[in-house]
């Protein structure tokens, strides 16, 4: 099994790297790359995907 790494980078998203699968609230999996930022700001109009509007919105995190 390889590594799954999650680091939460400052004032952006989680990244996650690795072969972690992902799922939306019903269950359906999130097709993903081998790595991607998960928004921790709420304001990606791609959720759960961070979009880099993290930026616009000046979050602090
Ligand atoms: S953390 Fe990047 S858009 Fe939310």
């Amino acid at each position: 099994m390889s590594e799954i790494t999650i680091q939460s980078l400052k004032n952006g998203p989680f990244l996650v790297k690795g072969t972690a699968k992902l799922f939306d609230a019903d269950g359906k999996q999130i097709e993903t790359k081998e790595a991607y930022g998960l928004c921790r700001c709420g304001a990606s109009a791609h959720k759960p995907f961070c979009d880099g509007s993290h930026q616009k919105v000046d979050f602090q995190g």
